[in-house]
C-alpha cells in the first residue's frame, strides 16, 4: 500500500502530538468528573477498577487508535471505512466513525457547560469573592450560579464560540502552544492545593478515602434514607469506572484515531500511548489527593455530585496565602484544559464535513458548534428549569442520561468495536507495519487487543446490565451483608 497523507495537514512533530493528545485527554475528565465520581462510588475499590481498566483496555485501545488513524489519515468515519476496504471487511465498520461523531456531540454539549461554570469562577475568583469563604458560603455562591439558567447559558454560549474559534482555525494553529505551557503550570497548581490538603489535618483521611478499597463498594450502591442506610445491588459502579477510563483518556469515539492520523510517521506509537495515559492518570489522582482532605476537613459529602469541585476547592483558595491570585489562575488553567479537550470533540466531525461536504473549516465549525450548543441546553435547564422529578428518566436529568449513555455506554462500545477491528480484522502484516515494534511488544499489544480488553469490556456491559446476572448476584452475597439492608435490585 502507497503511504496515505491527511488533506488537513500533519502535526509538526512528536512533542507537538503528545501535547495535543495530552490536551485532549486531560480535562474536566480527571479534575471534575474523576473526583466527583470516586466520591460518589466510595473511592479506593472504585479507584483502583479505573487503573485496571486504564492499563489493560486503555492503553492498548489507545494504541489501535492512533495506529488506525495514522493508517487511514482520514476523519475516522472515512478511515474506517477505508481500512475495511482495505481488508476486505464489511463497510459497515465505518459505523464506529459514525457512533463517535453522535458520542462526541453529546459529550461536548455537556462538557461546554461544566467548563461554563469554571468560566464563571475565574470571575468570581478574580473578583476576591472567595476569601474567607466557608462550607455554607461556597455552596450558596454556587446554587446561585447553577440555579441562574440565564447565566449559565451565556457561560456555555462563550465556552462553545471559543471551542468553534480554535477548530475554525485548524488544530495546528489553535491551541497547541498554549497548552505547552498551560499544562504544566496546572500540574504545579494542583501541587501547590495538594500542600494545602496536607495542612488541613486531613490528607491522611483523603488518601484512605482514593486508596483503601472496600469491594462491597461496587456491588452495592447505598444511601442514607431517613438515617438509616438503604442498599441496592448494582453493577454500575464497575461500569462507570470502565466509562471513564474511555472519557478520560478520549478513547472509543474517534478523538484520538484523528489526532493519530495527523501523526508524523516515525513517532512510536507505544511509547506515546503510554506517556498521555500516565500523564492523564497522574493529574487525576493529584487532583484526588487535593480535593478529599478539603471535603473531609469541612464536613463536606464526597458524595455530593457534579458539584464538588466547585463547592470544595474556593475554600482551599480562600483560606490559603496567595489564595486570591492562585484560585484566579487555577479555574483559567482548567478553562483552558477544557478546551483543549473540547477542540477534540469536534474534530471527528469537522474533519467529516471538510472531506465530504466539502466545507470550509469554518463553516464546519460553526455548523456543528451551532448543532452542539442547542443539545448543551438541556443540560443548561437541569440544574434548574428541569432538576425536578417529572423531567427525569430512570431518575436522571437529562445531564445525568447524557453523560451516561455517551460516556458509559458508546464509548466502551465504540472501544470494543475498535479492539475487534484492530485485532480480528485487520491482518497483523498491516499493524504491524504501523507500529513498528519488537516483535515482543506487538505480540503483548495483540494478545491484549485480541483478547483481553475485548473480553473486560463485554464482561462489565453485561456485569452493570443483565437483570439475569443480578438476580443471581442476589443469591450469592445476601449472606455478605448483615449491617445493611438491601431493599431492591437495580
Ligand atoms: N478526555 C477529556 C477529559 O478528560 C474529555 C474528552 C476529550 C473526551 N475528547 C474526548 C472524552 C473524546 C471522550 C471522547 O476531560
Amino acid at each position: 500500500m502507497t503511504e496515505r497523507q491527511s488533506i488537513h495537514g500533519q502535526w509538526s512533530s512528536r512533542l507537538v502530538f503528545i501535547l495535543a493528545a495530552t490536551g485532549s485527554a486531560v480535562g474536566l475528565g480527571n479534575i471534575w468528573k474523576f473526583p466527583y465520581i470516586t466520591g460518589e462510588h466510595g473511592g479506593g475499590a472504585f479507584v483502583i477498577v479505573y487503573l485496571l481498566c486504564i492499563a489493560v483496555v486503555g492503553i492498548p485501545i489507545m494504541m489501535a487508535e492512533i495506529m488506525l488513524g495514522r493508517r487511514g489519515r482520514q476523519s475516522p468515519i472515512n478511515t474506517m471505512a477505508d481500512l475495511s476496504k482495505e481488508e476486505g471487511a464489511n463497510g459497515g465498520w465505518s459505523l464506529i466513525g459514525w457512533s463517535g461523531v453522535l458520542a462526541g456531540f453529546f459529550i461536548l454539549s455537556y462538557y461546554s457547560v461544566i467548563a461554563g461554570w469554571a468560566l464563571a469562577y475565574v470571575v468570581r475568583a478574580g473578583a476576591g469573592t472567595f476569601t474567607g469563604v466557608d462550607a455554607a458560603g461556597i455552596q450558596t455562591i454556587f446554587n446561585d450560579l447553577i440555579s441562574d439558567p440565564e447565566r449559565v447559558l451565556a457561560w456555555h454560549t462563550l465556552f462553545m464560540l471559543m471551542s468553534m474559534f480554535v477548530v475554525a482555525k485548524g488544530v495546528k494553529a489553535g491551541l497547541e502552544k498554549a497548552v505547552t505551557y498551560l499544562m504544566p503550570a496546572l500540574f504545579v497548581l494542583l501541587i501547590v492545593l495538594v500542600g494545602y490538603a496536607m495542612n488541613t489535618g486531613y490528607f491522611v483521611q483523603g488518601l484512605e478515602f482514593l486508596f483503601t478499597p472496600d469491594f462491597n463498594k461496587l456491588i452495592y450502591e447505598c444511601e442514607v434514607v431517613a438515617g438509616l442506610e438503604q442498599c441496592e445491588i448494582s453493577g454500575s459502579p464497575v461500569l462507570v469506572a470502565l466509562g471513564h477510563a474511555f472519557f478520560t483518556l478520549s478513547l472509543g469515539m474517534g478523538a484520538i484515531m484523528v489526532y493519530g492520523s495527523y501523526m508524523p510517521k516515525k513517532t512510536s506509537i507505544a511509547g506515546s500511548a503510554v506517556l498521555i495515559a500516565g500523564l492523564d492518570t497522574m493529574v487525576a489522582l493529584v487532583a484526588g489527593m487535593a480535593i478529599f482532605p478539603i471535603v473531609f476537613a469541612n464536613g463536606l459529602e464526597p458524595g455530593a455530585g457534579p458539584g464538588l469541585i466547585f463547592q470544595t476547592l474556593p475554600i482551599a483558595f480562600g483560606a490559603m496565602p496567595g489564595g486570591h491570585f492562585f484560585g484566579t489562575l487555577f479555574f483559567v488553567l482548567l478553562v483552558f484544559a477544557a478546551w483543549s479537550s473540547a477542540i477534540s470533540l469536534i474534530e471527528p466531525a469537522v474533519a467529516w464535513l471538510v472531506e465530504n461536504r466539502n466545507m470550509t473549516r469554518i463553516r464546519a465549525s460553526v455548523w456543528i458548534g451551532l448543532t452542539t450548543w442547542v443539545l448543551g441546553l438541556g443540560s443548561v435547564f437541569s440544574f434548574n428549569i428541569w432538576s425536578g422529578d417529572e423531567f427525569k428518566l430512570f431518575d436522571r436529568t437529562f445531564f445525568d442520561l447524557l453523560d451516561y449513555l455517551a460516556a458509559n455506554i458508546m464509548l466502551p462500545l465504540g472501544g470494543l468495536l475498535i479492539a475487534i477491528f484492530s485485532g480480528w480484522i485487520m491482518k497483523t502484516a498491516a499493524s504491524q507495519d504501523e507500529f513498528a515494534m519488537r516483535p515482543a511488544g506487538y505480540k503483548f499489544w495483540w494478545n491484549l487487543i485480541r483478547y483481553f480488553s475485548p473480553l473486560a469490556v463485554i464482561a462489565v456491559l453485561v456485569y452493570a446490565n443483565i437483570p439475569l446476572i443480578k438476580g443471581l448476584k442476589v443469591l450469592l452475597t445476601s449472606s455478605m451483608i448483615s449491617s445493611q439492608q438491601v431493599i431492591g435490585i437495580v
